[in-house]
């Protein structure tokens, strides 16, 4: 019998996509190496809160990039910078409250515009 991997704990596990069709500059490749000192502790793989992360190549949206989701929320912000990584991670990863106005979709919303919450 094979041996199980082993998970350290963590909060929650974000991803942005690097694709090009929702991101023709490669604008989230740089976000993505800006959040690992941008989180300090919670990028702490001892850390039972840390926050995982990771770089995937769609999404299934294709546009409005760069694109993070956050789970287990399923989150979605859109047209990421910098200034909106760096309020999302103080204000969502860091103290539990998402940031509305950069909010696209909400995991179980099936509203028509992604709005029914
Ligand atoms: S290429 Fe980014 S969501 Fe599809």
């Amino acid at each position: 019998m094979e041996d199980a991997p082993i998970q350290a704990p963590y909060s929650r596990h974000v991803f942005f996509c690097v694709g090009q069709h929702c991101d023709p500059d490669g604008r989230a490749g740089a976000l993505y190496q800006r959040l690992l000192p941008m989180l300090g502790e919670f990028g702490q793989y001892d850390n039972p809160d840390r926050i995982k992360r990771g770089v995937t190549a769609c999404l299934g949206v294709c546009y409005g990039g760069p694109l993070m989701v956050v789970y287990p929320e399923g989150i979605w912000y859109h047209n990421l910078d910098e200034y909106k990584l760096a309020r999302i991670v103080e204000e969502h990863l860091k103290g539990g409250q998402p940031v509305e106005e950069y909010i696209f979709h909400r995991l179980g919303d099936h509203s028509p515009n992604g709005t029914g919450w």
